[in-house]
C-alpha cells in the first residue's frame, strides 16, 4: 500500500533465503509463488545480513536516511539484532517506526510467534464464526486475511498518523500493531453480543433465538446479518457459466430490513403481501421470533430462481440483496479490472501478467500505478550506490555474506 501510495519501499531479505513466501505455494518451482507477486508489487529488494558488523554499517546508514522503518520478525528478534525502537529513535528521531506482533505488549501471549489462524482464534472472531449446530459446528476461520492482509492495514492507518503528527513534531514516533488487536477491532460487535448477552441472556438477532438455548459466551452465528436487521443466505437454482451445483456458491443473501415501508416493499417484490397483515411478522420484533419460518418462505421463492436473477427482482425493489460470488466469478468479472478494484500486473520474463487487488479506494488527484514485485536483491546495487558505496565496497560486502549468501565452506 505504501508503494502503491507514492513511497519508495525497499524491503530487506537474507541473501541467499529471502522472503519466506516466495517460495511458499509456488505454481511452478523456479519462479516466485502468487503469493509472493501479490504483495509485493513495487516494492525493491535489498539483500542484506543484518548480523555481519558491514550489515549493521548498511542498516544504520539506511535508518538514517529513511522516513519509516517496519519490521514484523519474531518478538525479541529485532532488540538481538541491535535495532530496536531506541536504537532506531536514537539514529534518526525523524523516523517512524512500525512494528507487527502477534500480541499486545500486555498479553501474557506476547512471546508467542503467530500466523493468520492465530490471531482469528485468540480475538473471538473464529469462536464466533462458523456453523452453530451439527458435525460443523466448530471454530471456523473467515476466509478474509483478518490476521495478515488487515493486520498490516491497520499498521498504515497508524504510520500515516505518524507520518501526520511528524510534519507538526517533527519526530517520529513508534507505531505497536498486533495482530490480536487489528483482529479484536473487526469482531467489536461480538464484543457488543457479549455485553448484551451478559445483560439480558439472548440474542434475538441469532438463529438460537427463540427457541435455542444461549451460554455464557457469542455463539456461533451462521451466516446471520449481525445486526439488528434479518439477513440469510438462500439456496438458488445455479445460473450456469461459473455457477454451477458442483461449485456449490449458488445462493444469494437477502436483508429484510426493520422499517415498515422496507418491508413492504421486500414483501410486494416476492409475492408475500400477506405478511404485511400478519402479526407473527408485520413488526421486525416478531420477525425476530419467526425467523425460522421467513428463511423457509424466502428459501422456497429463490429454489426456482438463479442468485442474479434474486438480486434483479430484490434490487429493483430496493431490498438489499447480493449474489454469493466465488473466487473465479469475481476474478473473470471485467467490469471489475477498473483500474484499481482488480489490477493485471506485468511481471515480465516467464510470469508475464499476474492478477491482484488494487489499492481499495480511489482518490479524487491520484491514481496508483502497479509495477511488478522484484527479483531477490533486485535492487541491492542501486541502493548500496545511493548509499553512497562505491563498487570496490560492494564488491567485498558480496563476498563476506553481507548482501550474498557465503560460498560453499566459508563462515
Ligand atoms: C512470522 C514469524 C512467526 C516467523 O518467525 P521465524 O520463523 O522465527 O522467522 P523470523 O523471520 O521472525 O526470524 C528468523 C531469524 O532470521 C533473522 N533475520 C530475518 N531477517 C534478517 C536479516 N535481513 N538479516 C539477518 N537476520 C535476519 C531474525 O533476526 C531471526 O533470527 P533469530 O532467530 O536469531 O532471532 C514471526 O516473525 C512472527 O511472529 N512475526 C510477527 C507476527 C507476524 O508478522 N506474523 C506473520 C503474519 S503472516
Amino acid at each position: 500500500m505504501l508503494a502503491w501510495l507514492g513511497a519508495d519501499v525497499i524491503k530487506i531479505e537474507r541473501p541467499g533465503v529471502g522472503d519466506a513466501t516466495r517460495k511458499e505455494l509456488q505454481f511452478n518451482p523456479d519462479l516466485p509463488s502468487y503469493y509472493f507477486l501479490q504483495l509485493n508489487s513495487d516494492k525493491k529488494s535489498l539483500t542484506l545480513d543484518a548480523k555481519t558488523p558491514d550489515g549493521k554499517a548498511i542498516l544504520t546508514k539506511l535508518i538514517k536516511e529513511c522516513d519509516m522503518f517496519v519490521e514484523n520478525l519474531h518478538p525479541g528478534a529485532m532488540d538481538k539484532l541491535g535495532f530496536g525502537w531506541e536504537a532506531v529513535h536514537a539514529l534518526n528521531p525523524r523516523c517512524i517506526y512500525g512494528t507487527i506482533k502477534g500480541f499486545p505488549l500486555s498479553s501474557k501471549y506476547k512471546d508467542l510467534k503467530a500466523y493468520e489462524p492465530i490471531a482469528q482464534v485468540t480475538a473471538a472472531a473464529a469462536s464466533t464464526t462458523g456453523w452453530f449446530e451439527g458435525e460443523y459446528d466448530i471454530p471456523t476461520q473467515s476466509g478474509a486475511a483478518l490476521g495478515d492482509s488487515n493486520t498490516g492495514m491497520h499498521l498504515l492507518i497508524g504510520l500515516l498518523a505518524a507520518l501526520q503528527q511528524r510534519n507538526n513534531t517533527g519526530e517520529g514516533c513508534y507505531v505497536y500493531q498486533s495482530m490480536h488487536n487489528a483482529c479484536l477491532n473487526l469482531c467489536r460487535i461480538k464484543t457488543r453480543d457479549q455485553l448484551t448477552l451478559d445483560k439480558i441472556g439472548y440474542l434475538t438477532q441469532f438463529p438460537q433465538y427463540p427457541d435455542g438455548q444461549f451460554g455464557d459466551c457469542v455463539p456461533r452465528a451462521g451466516n446471520i446479518e449481525g445486526g439488528g436487521v434479518l439477513g440469510w443466505t438462500y439456496k438458488c437454482k445455479p445460473a450456469g457459466g461459473y455457477d454451477t451445483e458442483k461449485n456449490d456458491n449458488n445462493f444469494v443473501y437477502i436483508i429484510l430490513q426493520r422499517g415498515e415501508k422496507d418491508f413492504e416493499a421486500a414483501c410486494k417484490a416476492m409475492g408475500f403481501e400477506d405478511w404485511l397483515t400478519n402479526p407473527d411478522f408485520n413488526t421486525a420484533d416478531a420477525r425476530d421470533r419467526h425467523k425460522q419460518a421467513i428463511y423457509e418462505r424466502i428459501g422456497q421463492w429463490t429454489a426456482d430462481k438463479t442468485k442474479f436473477e434474486v438480486t434483479d427482482i430484490l434490487g429493483a425493489a430496493g431490498v438489499p440483496v447480493g449474489p454469493v460470488l466465488s473466487t473465479k466469478e469475481i476474478m473473470t468479472d471485467e467490469s471489475l479490472y477498473d483500474g484499481n478494484t482488480l489490477v493485471r500486473i506485468n511481471q515480465g520474463g516467464e510470469i508475464g501478467e499476474f492478477v491482484t487487488v488494487g489499492c481499495p479506494f480511489t482518490m479524487s488527484n491520484y491514481q496508483p500505478t502497479y509495477g511488478p514485485a522484484p527479483s531477490l536483491g533486485g535492487n541491492t546495487e542501486e541502493v548500496l550506490t545511493s548509499l553512497g558505496y562505491t563498487a570496490e565496497q560492494q564488491a567485498e560486502f558480496a563476498k563476506n555474506g553481507t548482501t550474498k549468501p557465503l560460498a560453499d565452506g566459508q563462515m
